[in-house]
């Protein structure tokens, strides 16, 4: 059993405010039209929603995270605390969208069940999270400092990156056609060192990790990740491969 992340939604903004900025070609793959019906899975704060609303969608957030829904609020977004993996909408959307959400959830039949059962007929599941390959020299550094601590990294694993091959077979045994599904190398350069982004997004692993070795643990993770993924000038760039697609219900 993994330990839930917790999402602080400043420090998300500090730390990963290109999550947004970053997600637009998928915004462009949806192609929203004014007036549509959007259910946007795993919205966080709310800035790609946000965004959506201002092309005219009728959008609804949903995400596990309160904090998050709390922030997307703020924005004055209709957006609710949900578990992705038990939907409960019924044929009300004209589309599905997500931007690096799914990769947290580790159950992608039950998500992608509730998708189909939300949605309109012929209503498109489009998105993008992190597929094979993802973050895996962060991975390396990672497995290295667990090892040591001789704690097994599989269990704490909280992250879902499934091939093209592995979720174009969970969306055809959906009922979804698949349009396009590809794997984008996309190195992103972080706003700032490797152990922020750690701080952001690792937590699940520090269960096991007594709480005042915490900042060692991820200082030794940058440590073994330097050559690979910080440049002479300090920029930290993390090694992302973007598994993108996009889908549409086919079957009543
Ligand atoms: C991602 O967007 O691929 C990602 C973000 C945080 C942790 C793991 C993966």
């Amino acid at each position: 059993m993994t330990q839930q992340q917790k999402w602080d939604p400043q420090r998300y903004a500090r730390n990963a405010g290109f999550v947004a900025t970053l997600g637009m070609p998928v915004v462009e793959l949806l192609a929203p039209q004014p007036g549509e019906r959007i259910l946007d899975l795993g919205c966080g704060d709310g800035v790609l929603t946000q965004k959506l609303a201002e092309m005219g969608c009728d959008v609804v957030g949903v995400d596990a995270s309160a904090d998050q829904i709390e922030a997307a609020r703020e924005r004055d977004l209709d957006a609710h605390v949900v578990d992705c993996h038990n939907l409960e909408f019924d044929k009300e959307f004209d589309a599905v969208f997500s931007n690096a959400a799914l990769h947290w959830m580790k159950r992608p039949a039950e998500v992608i069940a509730g998708v189909r059962r939300a949605l309109k007929p012929q209503g498109r599941f489009v998105g993008e999270f992190g597929g094979a390959g993802n973050i895996h020299q962060v991975q390396v550094a990672l497995s290295a400092a667990l090892t040591r601590r001789e704690i097994d990294m599989e269990t704490l694993w909280p992250w879902y990156f499934p091939t093209p091959e592995e979720y174009q077979a969970e969306l055809q045994a959906a009922g979804f056609g698949v349009q396009s599904i590809e794997l984008i190398p996309r190195p992103t350069p972080l706003p700032g060192a490797l152990t922020d982004w750690l701080e952001t997004f690792a937590e699940s692993f520090l269960p096991p990790i007594p709480t005042e070795e915490h900042a060692n643990f991820f200082q030794e993770i940058q440590d073994a990740a330097q050559a690979s993924l910080c440049d002479e000038q300090g920029q930290w760039t993390v090694d992302y491969v973007r598994l993108r697609f996009a889908a549409i219900q086919e079957s009543a």
